[in-house]
């Protein structure tokens, strides 16, 4: 593994918040004559070196797009890997992540029936034995949706306040926030998707309000951390504005 260049990374401004829209896999394996599911099997190293690259330059937070709620669409063949592919990348790396100090995160449906209840455990198991670890935040955008996101919060609102424990006149922003499937998770600062396609995917809509964005013309399977910093190297040129004049 070639060394890590951060000659150009500024370490006192690391975002607080990556997303990852992880894609191309099913190009890159076509490119190879191969059956799309190959390209989400090499894509696993390519998040596998970009969480460690995470966890090297101290990035708090880290959103992975591992399948969407539009994902469904695609043939039985590749939803089953998809669904498969999760589980096997837990029972790969999940305690490996766990003692470098990752925990781990679920974004996304995980009741929905289409799941393999396997799955399910294996996802709950991961993020009950990484809940205290606190060196990088991993969330797997999986069966995750923005849409259906921040629908779930609505109807969340709504119970609340039916039941009395809410009321409406009190919802702002924050109380909104809260209702999200990971509560605590701060803004994204930078979103970045791989492939070159430059648009969002209905991926983290409510906290993307005003990230930066970089699309960089890789295919996912072939991402490493050295491109994570340069990715991030390109987000610190930009002044970000927030409104302000
Ligand atoms: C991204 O790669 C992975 C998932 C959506 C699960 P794609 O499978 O979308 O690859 P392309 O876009 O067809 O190349
Ligand atoms: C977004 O990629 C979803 C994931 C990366 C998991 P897609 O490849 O599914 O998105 P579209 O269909 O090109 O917009
Ligand atoms: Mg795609």
């Amino acid at each position: 593994m070639a060394e890590l260049d951060t000659t150009r990374l500024d370490t006192e401004r690391i975002p607080r918040h990556v997303g990852v829209i992880m894609d191309g896999n099913g190009r890159w394996a076509n490119q190879r004559g191969l059956e799309r599911t190959a390209g989400h099997a090499a894509g696993e190293a390519a998040l596998y070196d970009t969480a460690l690259g995470a966890l090297d330059i101290g990035l708090e937070w880290l959103t992975v797009f591992t399948f969407s709620t539009e994902n469904w669409s695609r043939s039985a063949e590749e939803v089953q890997f998809l669904m498969l592919f999760n589980e096997d990348l837990l029972g790969r790396r999940r305690d490996d992540l766990h003692e470098r100090g990752v925990r781990m995160h679920f974004a996304g449906d995980l009741d929905d029936p289409r799941i393999p209840q396997s799955n399910k455990d294996n996802m709950r198991e991961a993020m009950e034995l990484t809940a205290s670890n606190e060196k990088l935040n991993l969330v797997f955008g999986f069966n995750y949706g923005g849409r259906s996101e921040l629908v779930r919060a609505a109807a969340a609102i709504a119970r609340r306040s039916v039941a009395g424990e809410l009321n409406p006149d009190d919802v702002d922003a924050d109380v909104f926030a809260s209702h999200l499937a990971v509560p605590d998770m701060p803004d994204a600062d930078l979103i970045i998707r791989t492939s070159g396609e430059q648009r969002i995917s209905n991926f983290l809509l409510w906290q993307s309000a005003y990230a930066e964005y970089v699309f960089p013309e890789i295919l996912w399977p072939d991402f490493r951390r050295q491109d994570l910093v340069d990715c991030i190297v390109e987000y610190q040129a930009r002044r970000r504005r927030f409104g302000r004049a």
